[in-house]
């Protein structure tokens, strides 16, 4: 179904299920080296953020601060792909370049989150079931002209007293597949994120056992929906004792302990597991993905799709200050390039002076 003018349909031509084209994109995003910059954060996340640093949030505010990003030269080395939101998926740069088109100039993917939001699951206390299916049909089609090549759905699973319930996981499992088989029907690789949260006192072993449930419930809906596996890719959180659990863990035991979690129910056919940093401070997020891939080879890539742990340093940096945009851009360069060294198992904490 090429359009004989390169790899990625132009925008408006008729684009839709194409199993190569997919598989092709998802192996993009897990390029050796590289990884995610999840920029999605919406409205509500990114004026936390803000708030965090003393800047004010506003449609401005925000495109000045993702343009800090996208311009900083050098990171399309380490990224592979950025997921946007909406609103940014519409904004462009100062000079009037719209975003995506900037993006895919550089060689990273454009991306889009399309939920709307973990709700109360109803009747089912302290537990969450993820929006957003209806008119997603024609939102991926909108999308996909806008220049999105592939989406991001996320689910939230909480760890408590008795939960979660088995189903809350289905619920969210069949939310993400009913996604997954509309962005392949649309053209656009799905990134199925079911995150399971740090928050919580339990142990390293009760996240495994949840996130195991979690996963194996997700790709018994997937194969159900007939969702094409090689045209995904998954983005989970890390196999990690509760922030509050008194027994915290190495790195070497959380690697361990993910793998093989993944290794039992993530088949084989998924080309990459790109990482959450889900609350992890930058440090953390990229010694443990570095302590896993320095056990490989595995049967997926292992990789990255932070969102506070790559932008963290930088929001510190810009403090909402245009004159410190360079100072924002060296910050988002040398963390994306911790990230692109932990993809190789050759992350040292020494490298963090450099
Ligand atoms: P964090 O890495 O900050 O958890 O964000 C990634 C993300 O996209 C969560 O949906």
């Amino acid at each position: 179904m090429g359009n004989g003018k390169g790899d990625l349909p132009l925008r408006g031509d008729k684009f839709g299920m194409n199993k190569e084209l997919l598989e092709r994109t998802a192996r993009a995003l897990v390029a050796p080296g590289k990884g995610i910059l999840a920029a999605d954060e919406s409205a509500g996340t990114i004026k936390k953020r803000f708030d965090g640093i003393g800047a004010e949030s506003t449609e401005e505010s925000r495109r000045a601060y993702r343009e800090i990003l996208f311009t900083t030269t050098g990171a399309e080395e380490y990224v592979s792909g950025v997921i946007l939101f909406d609103e940014t998926l519409h904004q462009s740069s100062v000079d009037g370049t719209p975003f995506p088109k900037l993006l895919a100039e550089k060689g990273i993917v454009p991306g889009i989150k399309v939920d709307k939001g973990a709700k109360d699951l109803a009747l089912f206390p302290g537990e969450k079931v993820t929006e957003g299916l209806d008119g997603l049909r024609e939102r991926l089609a909108e999308y996909v002209v806008l220049g999105a090549r592939f989406a991001k759905w996320r689910a939230v699973i909480t760890i408590g007293d008795g939960i979660p319930t088995t189903t809350c996981l289905r619920a969210n499992a069949r939310a993400l597949a009913r996604y997954a088989a509309l962005c392949q029907e649309a053209g656009l690789v799905p990134i199925v994120e079911p995150e399971v949260l740090m928050d919580g006192g339990h142990t390293i072993e009760r996240c495994e056992e949840v996130t195991f449930a979690a996963l194996r419930s997700v790709y018994h809906e997937l194969r159900e929906h007939r969702v094409v596996l090689p045209g995904t890719l998954l983005k989970p959180n890390m196999v990690l004792p509760g922030k509050d659990c008194p027994a915290q863990a190495t790195p070497s035991r959380i690697a361990e302990a993910t793998v093989r979690c993944f290794a039992g129910v993530v088949p084989v056919a998924v080309p990459g597991i790109v990482f959450l940093s889900g609350g992890q401070n930058p440090q953390e997020s990229t010694e443990r993905l570095s302590a896993m891939n320095a056990i490989g080879p595995h049967a997926w890539e292992l990789s990255f799709s932070y969102g506070r742990a790559l932008q963290e340093p930088v929001l510190k940096a810009w403090g909402g200050n245009p004159s410190n945009a360079d100072a924002a851009r060296a910050a988002f360069l040398h963390r994306a390039a911790l990230n692109g060294a932990a993809r190789y198992g050759e992350y040292t904490s020494d490298m963090e002076r450099a």
